[in-house]
């Protein structure tokens, strides 16, 4: 009988599944990542899966789908995956080929937003949504697109790449002196995800919070400076959520990633900022698959890819 190999590549951790053609998991791995250069994540995930596979009693040929969900656009040009900085060389030319060369044929690989938002629409939180966006803040910034029911990749895959989306006030005066550069703030990425947590934190006074988790502990502790840091991030991510509601009206926001997924601490402060400037308001909830949405959305696509091939 056929198998489906579903990876999850993060900056932190590498995670994996296996499962028959019926959906029912096999075996199952968390591991992490503690790989410093792209080729020594290529092989990793190999080992794993086939430590994996070897503690199932089976191997790489019982395997018809492969799917890898990971940070980054695939770029079918070059073989590389594009925009993803938290992942040292993944942008490198042919570096889908070394991972296909690793894993072998029946690969597929996907941004990690686009197979979170999948699996959330499968089991979680957007089950009978049509038209949703799921936002992943974690290291990175990113989200996944469906419209009536299918993911929404754009011309080149890098739809809902919305760490790009411009963050701040533009220097009107350079701009009409024809340097263009990007606004002071930066991008939202660089603004709002799980290094700006830490940093807002330290800019407030906290003393040398380590992770945005742990800033989150203390803001749930009802440390105030932890908060104010919660807070602006909740601003600057609503910021990124009105420009989406205005291009996609989503029936849905699915916050996911390990700085998304912190309940009211910071839905409240999201909701707050987003009501005082924009009259697109869409619900805004948390995902139900916590770290497996990924991995949920990756399995989806590998049982429907087997369905194809046996
Ligand atoms: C990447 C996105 C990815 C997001 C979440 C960003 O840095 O550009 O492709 O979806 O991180 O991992
Ligand atoms: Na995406």
């Amino acid at each position: 009988a056929g198998h489906v190999l579903a990876v999850d590549i993060g900056r932190e951790r590498i995670r994996l599944s296996v499962v028959d053609l019926s959906g029912a998991q096999i075996a199952s791995s968390d591991e992490r990542n503690r790989c410093r250069s792209a080729s020594s994540l290529v092989r990793t995930v190999r080992k794993l899966a086939e430590q994996l596979l070897e503690s199932a009693d089976r191997t790489l040929e019982d395997v018809v789908a492969k799917v890898v969900g990971s940070p980054g656009v695939p770029d079918r040009g070059n073989r590389a995956l594009q925009h993803a900085p938290n992942l040292p060389g993944w942008g490198r030319k042919g570096l889908l080929d070394e991972l296909e060369a690793e894993l072998g044929a029946g690969l597929v690989v996907e941004n990690d937003a686009n197979l979170a938002a999948l699996g959330e629409r499968q089991l979680g939180a957007a089950r009978g949504a049509n038209s949703f966006v799921l936002i992943t803040v974690g290291t990175g910034l990113g989200m996944g697109i469906v419209v009536d029911g299918k993911l929404f990749r754009g011309a080149n895959g890098a739809a809902g790449e919305i760490g790009y989306l411009p963050y701040g006030h533009f220097d009107e005066a350079t701009l009409l002196s024809g340097e263009l550069s990007p606004p002071p703030g930066g991008m939202l990425e660089r603004v709002s995800a799980a290094r700006s947590v830490v940093e807002l934190a330290v800019a407030f006074g906290m003393e040398e919070p380590e992770s945005a988790r742990e800033v989150f502990d203390a803001a749930r502790a009802g440390d105030s400076k932890a908060l104010r840091a919660v807070e602006l991030i909740g601003v600057r991510l609503a910021y990124g959520v009105a420009s989406v509601s205005a291009v996609i009206d989503p029936e849905l926001v699915v916050l996911s990633g390990g700085v998304g997924r912190n309940g009211d601490l910071l839905l409240e402060p999201l909701n707050r900022a987003l009501r005082g400037f924009t009259p697109l308001t869409p619900r805004i909830v948390e995902g139900e698959l916590g770290e497996e949405a990924v991995l949920s959305g990756a399995v989806a696509v590998g049982l429907e890819n087997a369905q194809r091939l046996v």
